[in-house]
C-alpha cells in the first residue's frame, strides 16, 4: 500500500514539492474553522493501513500549528492508519532547550510532548537547533539534513580566499560541517546574547582579514545575531560584501530593516519556513522538499530494500 502525504496548513506549498518529490499525490484533508475559532479537521483520504506522514511546520502561531498537527494525527490515528509521522521542516520552540534563567519552561519538551500528545509514531525534523532537542521527544526522531544542499547551491560561487564563521559557539559545529567539504576554515564570533532580539558580539576567534565570509547558523529570527556577526568581521578586516547561509529563514520583528542595511552580497536560506512578502535583502530560498523527501522514501522502503 502506498503511503499518504497530508499538508496541514502552515506550508503547503512544501508539502506539495516533497508530494511531486516523492510522486505522490497529496493526500485530501479538510482544514476549516468551527464559528467559534476552533479548528475543524475533516479526513476525506482513506488512510486504513497507510503508512501516513503529516507535514506542518511549527512556525507562527506555533500553537495553532501544533493543535492542527495533533488533531490530524488523531484523526488518522482513529481512522485506522498503520502509523503516522510528523514531518516537521522547522520546529517552534526548538530554542528552548535549556533553561537559562531557571524559571521558564523548558519549552522544547512541551512542545515536543504535545506534538506526541497527537498520538504521532516518529518525527522527521529538518535541521533541528541542537541535536540535543531529539532527547525532549518521546518517540523516535529522524534528521533531515539541508546542509548538503546548501553546500550545493553555494559550491561553484566560492571566491577564494574565503572563511566560514559561525556567529556564535552553539553554531560552531554546524560552521564546521559546512566547511569541511568545501576545504574551508572556520571561525567563531563570541556572541553574548541580551534579550530575544538583541545581541552584543565580543570579537572573533580564528583569521577573517582580508578573506571572504560565509556566515553559516541554524536559522535567522530577528537577525540580530547576523548583524552583530557582519559588523565585527568587517570590523576585523574580512572583504565585504558577506554571504550567509541559514537552514531556517523567519526573518520576524526587525529583521528586514536589520538586513537592509549590512553589507550582504547573498542570504541563502531554505523554505523550511515560508517566506511571505518581498525581501529588502539579496534573499535566495533553496528547496528542502529533497531532504525530506529522502528520509520519507527511506522510512517506508522494504526492510530488504538496497
Ligand atoms: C541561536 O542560538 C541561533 O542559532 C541563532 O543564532 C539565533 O536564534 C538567531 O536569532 P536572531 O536572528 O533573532 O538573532
Amino acid at each position: 500500500m502506498r503511503p499518504v502525504l497530508l499538508a496541514g496548513s502552515s506550508h503547503p506549498a512544501l508539502a506539495r514539492n516533497v508530494a511531486a518529490a516523492l510522486q505522490l499525490p497529496l493526500g485530501r484533508c479538510g482544514l476549516e474553522r468551527f464559528p467559534d475559532g476552533e479548528l475543524d479537521v475533516q479526513l476525506e483520504e482513506n488512510v486504513r493501513g497507510a503508512e501516513v506522514f503529516i507535514l506542518q511546520a511549527l512556525n507562527a502561531p506555533v500553537g495553532e500549528h501544533l493543535l492542527e498537527l495533533a488533531l490530524m494525527s488523531d484523526a488518522c490515528q482513529r481512522l485506522g492508519a498503520r502509523s503516522v509521522t510528523a514531518v516537521i521542516p522547522y520546529l517552534g520552540y526548538a530554542r528552548h532547550d535549556r533553561r537559562v534563567s531557571g524559571v521558564e519552561p523548558l519549552g522544547a519538551r512541551v512542545v515536543a510532548e504535545l506534538i506526541a500528545a497527537g498520538r504521532v509514531d516518529r518525527v522527521i525534523c529538518l535541521d533541528l537547533h541542537s541535536r540535543a532537542v531529539e532527547g525532549c521527544f518521546p518517540r523516535p526522531v529522524e534528521h533531515a539534513d539541508a546542509l548538503p544542499l546548501l553546500i550545493a547551491h553555494l559550491r561553484s560561487t566560492l571566491t577564494l580566499p574565503a572563511v566560514v564563521v559561525s556567529p556564535d559557539l552553539g553554531a560552531v559545529k554546524r560552521a564546521e560541517a559546512f566547511a569541511q567539504p568545501l576545504g574551508l576554515p572556520v571561525a567563531v564570533v563570541h556572541k553574548q546574547r541580551i534579550s530575544g532580539s538583541e545581541v552584543k558580539a565580543m570579537g572573533v576567534v580564528g583569521d577573517v582579514k582580508g578573506r571572504h565570509v560565509i556566515v553559516v547558523d541554524d536559522m535567522i529570527a530577528t537577525g540580530g545575531t547576523l548583524a552583530a556577526a557582519v559588523k565585527t568581521v568587517i570590523e576585523h578586516g574580512a572583504l565585504s560584501p558577506v554571504t550567509v547561509v541559514a537552514s531556517h529563514g523567519l526573518f520576524v520583528g526587525p529583521a528586514q530593516e536589520r538586513l537592509s542595511v549590512l553589507p550582504l552580497s547573498r542570504v541563502v536560506v531554505t523554505d523550511s519556513v515560508p517566506f511571505v512578502g518581498t525581501a529588502r535583502f539579496p534573499l535566495e530560498v533553496i528547496g528542502a522538499a529533497p531532504a525530506l523527501a529522502d528520509v520519507i522514501r527511506r522510512l517506508v522502503a522494504p526492510p530488504n530494500a538496497a
